[in-house]
């Protein structure tokens, strides 16, 4: 049977983690996976995290399976840390959330409610978005469009684009939006825009499915609800995707969630019923370790208090080198206008790198950027700086 298999195309974000990680240069540069790096070049386990791991392996007693839906502690530091502990859908008790193998497995099993419960339903998706939604999306069978978003002229928001597109989007159908950082531009919407956007799908009737994996890496923990918050304001029944894969950097631990908003109590739990048995079908429940660690990070108020400055240092970094690579770009006699990348959000920029240039980055310099021209500008270090802006000037 295998015989005449041929080998799948690499995958266009993990696949190039594998060239790099072949490649013998030793001063190959990875701004490909959106994975934290210190200044170091290391990704590091972040100091809060290691607490809770020591109290994980002291307090553990059993190895038994969580159930579908994961453990209920966590569940509900996911929606506190969402929407605020005071936030009224939580008090009215209208979300239920799942414990998910990362924000990936949350959108899979989104995908799989949709495409049965839903089946007429198409899924819009930013152009860009995230390399991996379309291929989600399209192997749990749902039928996939797309929304302007970026306007390639000053790679800022094509607010008005956005708004027109999501005017066509009929009754019924559903939107997958970024909560913030938006992967692949960093580009975000204002909170005004933020409502205006609710108050449009509130009249059109159209479903928001929130991708949210960045909180804490814009502007803060809290700030980065501002357009979550504002979309409640508005819409009744959403959907949120999160993973703590980079606000905790516990990318390999797998720990994300699912969490449905409803009209009341009695409708949450009969989504979440059908949530469930697509979770049974997919990986029955979910991994608990990572779930552990964040349940008691958010759990323990001098261990949240840490864990914040955490985050804060990682936003800071990242931002430093933004403005370190214009700068040095501007310094190495690049003509070409970057400075928009200073304004963007969270991990990601979108270059404008041709996929051309990219592929010379990549077998010229051994500098890994997505063929997009995606740049993770939080693999970017002051000691790569000065050869990662020489080489761009180069390929231009
Ligand atoms: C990325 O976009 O690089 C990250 O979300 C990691 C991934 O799984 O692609």
């Amino acid at each position: 049977m295998f015989k005449n298999i041929k080998t799948a195309p690499a995958d266009p974000i993990l696949g190039l983690t594998e060239t790099f990680k072949a490649d013998p240069n030793p001063d190959k540069i990875n701004l490909s996976v959106g994975v934290y790096k210190d200044a170091n070049g290391q990704t590091p386990v972040l100091k809060s995290v290691k607490e809770a791991e020591r109290r994980v392996l002291e307090q553990e007693d059993s190895k038994g399976y969580l159930p579908m839906t994961g453990e209920p502690a966590y569940c509900a530091r996911v929606q506190e840390i969402m929407f605020g502990e005071d936030h009224e859908i939580i008090a009215e008790k209208r979300a239920v959330t799942a414990q998910c193998p990362g924000g990936t497995g949350a959108l899979r099993i989104v995908g799989d409610y949709l495409h049965v419960l839903h089946p007429s339903a198409s899924l819009w998706l930013s152009d860009p978005t995230w390399a991996n939604h379309g291929t989600i999306f399209g192997a749990a069978g749902l039928n996939c469009e797309k929304y302007s978003y970026r306007d390639p002229k000053t790679n800022g928001l094509d607010f008005d684009a956005m708004y027109e597109s999501i005017k066509k989007i009929p009754r019924d159908d559903a939107i997958l939006l970024h909560g913030c950082c938006h992967n692949p531009t960093g580009i975000d919407p204002t909170p005004e825009q933020w409502a205006k956007i609710g108050e449009l799908l509130a009249r059109q009737g159209v479903l928001p499915l929130v991708d949210f994996a960045y909180q804490g890496l814009a502007d803060g923990i809290e700030e980065d609800r501002a357009g979550l918050l504002e979309l409640t304001k508005k819409v009744k029944q959403m959907i949120v995707c999160s993973s703590f894969s980079k606000n905790f950097g516990l990318y390999r631990e797998r720990t994300g969630a699912l969490t449905v908003v409803a009209d009341d109590a009695q409708q949450a739990a009969r989504v979440m019923s059908q949530i469930k048995l697509r979770i049974r079908y997919n990986y029955s429940n979910p991994p608990s370790h990572g779930g552990q660690i964040v349940a008691i990070v958010l759990g323990d108020k001098e261990l949240k208090a840490q864990w914040v400055e955490e985050v804060a240092d990682i936003r800071n970094r990242i931002n430093e080198m933004r403005h370190l690579f214009v700068k040095t770009l501007k310094e190495k006699g690049v003509t070409q206008d970057f400075s928009s990348i200073t304004g963007q959000r969270g991990m990601f920029s979108f270059s404008g790198l041709t996929k051309d240039q990219v592929n010379r980055l990549r077998d010229e310099y051994s500098i890994y950027i997505v063929g997009s021209g995606r740049i993770n500008v939080a693999g970017m270090t002051p000691s790569n700086m000065d050869r990662l802006c020489e080489a761009i000037k180069a390929v231009l």
